[in-house]
């Protein structure tokens, strides 16, 4: 009988299964690792400067409603016919060099794929030119002028529905030179079996939640229904006819300015002052952009709100088009007509104090203001109530949320960047508010940015603007409001005009 030299003594026995066990463990690390590495770590973009931040910052919006990069950039070579070889721009989205994403897009790697979606500056930049010129400037903080978010969301929700968007399309679309996606046999099952499902399926939600803005009068480019859609993504309330009256169906809201929050702390604001705390005002803001409490960032907020803070409001652009004389003749009347309601500068800085001008920060009741009821109306207590249940249990839980009986007296630095004017930008031009509502324009042009730098706004004819029409007879657009002798609007012609051309220093 030969030996059998090479079996193992129990002892090298046990040791062996020892370090086959230990093998074991340390693969398993390693699978552990990468697959957090992979699928459970976000990565974002870091950026410098707190303006790159607030321009391509994530707020933590693209983990919930993210869209893959390549499906982005997919979406206008699938659907030229409804966006035209500007791609996004169609919807008033803003490129600024050769930026890969339009202003108001950010990015974060979530469960490994590249995703982008909306952060602040999407709704909070505004643009001009100067009559004569093509150049555009961009205003950091302004309202969006831009922004056809109506016509953004309808889009998605019939992506959803169209029966032509498939998996093959979409993998096809990827794979063009236009978006150079260069797919590999994995990648592309992944995009088949995986993402294409999930993006239709979101569309599809969407569709859904948001089924009521087919009923809605489009808010144009500039403008968006704030907390209608808001009840209905992150609450479900009954949307329905039966839910829900035409006057609050259709609360389009335009965009406000967001600059110099310091001294706005305190303040009601929001157009129907629902809300005095500039945290919460940021955080609810979030929500719009599409984070979820679960997965917003509050430290990528917290740096633009740092930025906001004290953000100067912009200087008009043509000191040479402001008359000094008239400009202090209109002080003299602003102080005693509008300062009131409205804060002023003194001492060549915005003063806010609310001692000095009680109004500040007031709501006037909507019967007094007589501006249009919609937004006012789509603000319901039972929302303000849901409201203040976001984030319980943590110490950042909303608690300002509150129903108004009208509309706020707000800080009008900077106004001649925030045109058009009232909350729903009914009205074109500062000049034009200053007439009776009878006397403004009925039918305009909403949407470009030519400035008029004598009646102060952009510029409403056909030809200059972006050629949206905006019917003030229709359900929230109505141009009323803000008249009679307290408002200015019975003042001589020569008044009027000093008093624009005093608001223009603002
Ligand atoms: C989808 C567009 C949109 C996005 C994105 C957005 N906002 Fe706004 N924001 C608005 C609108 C509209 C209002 C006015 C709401 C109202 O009263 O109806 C507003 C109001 C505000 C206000 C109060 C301004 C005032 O004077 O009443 C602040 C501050 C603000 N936003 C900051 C932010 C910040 C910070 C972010 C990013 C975290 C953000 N917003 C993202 C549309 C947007
Ligand atoms: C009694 C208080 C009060 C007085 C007085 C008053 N306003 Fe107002 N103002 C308001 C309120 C409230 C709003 C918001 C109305 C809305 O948006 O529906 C407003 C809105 C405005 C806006 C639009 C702001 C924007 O961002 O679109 C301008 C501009 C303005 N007022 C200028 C004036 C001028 C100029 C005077 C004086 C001739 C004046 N106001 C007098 C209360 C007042």
């Amino acid at each position: 009988m030969a030996l059998d030299l090479d079996r193992l003594s129990p002892v090298e026995q046990a040791m062996s299964r020892r370090r086959r066990w230990r093998w074991i463990i340390i693969l398993l690390a390693a699978a552990l690792l990468i697959w957090w590495l992979v699928f459970v770590n976000q990565y974002v973009v870091a950026y410098d400067k707190p303006i790159d931040h607030f321009r391509h910052g994530s707020i933590g919006s693209e983990t919930a409603n993210g869209l893959p990069i390549l499906v982005f950039k997919a979406l206008p070579v699938l659907y030229p016919d409804r966006m035209g070889p500007g791609g996004w721009r169609r919807f008033g989205l803003l490129y600024e060099g050769d930026d890969e994403l339009p202003v108001g897009f950010s990015r974060r790697v979530v469960t490994g794929v590249e995703r982008v979606w909306l952060n602040c500056s999407v709704c909070h930049v505004g643009t001009y030119r100067l009559p004569g010129q093509t150049e555009e400037h961009y205003v950091y903080g302004a309202p969006s002028n831009n922004l056809r978010l109506y016509d953004l969301i309808r889009f998605f929700i019939d992506v959803g529905r169209d029966p032509g968007f498939s998996a093959d399309a979409l993998v096809n679309a990827i794979d063009s030179d236009a978006v150079g996606g260069n797919l590999n046999f994995v990648e592309r099952a992944v995009y088949r079996y995986i993402v294409f499902p999930r993006v239709q399926g979101a569309f599809l939600v969407l569709g859904r939640q948001l089924a009521f803005v087919e009923r809605q009068e489009d808010w144009g480019p500039g403008r968006v229904d704030t907390f209608n859609p808001y009840k209905a993504i992150q609450f479900n309330f009954p949307m329905g006819p039966d839910s829900i009256s035409e006057a609050a169906l259709n609360g389009a809201a335009d965009y406000p300015s967001i600059w110099m929050q310091r001294p706005r702390e305190g303040i009601n604001l929001h157009w129907d002052g629902n809300n005095s705390s500039v945290a919460e005002r940021n955080l609810s803001a979030a929500l719009g952009a599409g984070v979820t409490p679960v997965t917003v960032d509050r430290a990528a907020i917290r740096r633009v709100e740092d930025w906001m803070w004290e953000l100067p409001a912009p200087v008009f652009p043509a000191a040479d088009r402001i008359d000094g004389g008239k400009a202090r003749r209109g002080e003299g009347l602003f102080t005693a007509y509008c300062a009131g309601c409205h804060g002023m500068k003194r001492d060549g800085a915005y003063d806010y104090s609310r001692r000095r001008y009680p109004g500040l920060g007031q709501v006037v009741p909507l019967p007094a203001i007589a501006t249009d009821p919609g937004r006012w109306a789509s603000y319901t207590p039972a929302f303000a109530g849901a409201q203040n249940m976001l984030f319980a249990g943590y110490p950042w839980r909303f608690q300002h949320f509150r129903k108004t009986n009208g509309y706020v007296g707000q800080p009008l630095d900077g106004i001649w960047a925030r045109s058009p004017y009232l909350h729903n930008g009914s009205v074109p031009t500062l000049r034009d508010l200053l007439e009776p509502a009878a006397d403004r324009p009925a039918v305009w042009f909403r949407g470009g940015d030519m400035l008029d730098l004598d009646r102060v706004g952009y510029r409403s004819d056909p030809g200059a603007a972006g050629a949206f029409r905006y019917d003030t007879s229709r359900p929230g657009n109505s141009h009323k409001g803000h008249e009679g002798a307290a408002y200015g609007t019975a003042l001589s012609a020569s008044d009027k005009d000093a008093l624009v051309e005093y608001m223009k220093t603002l």
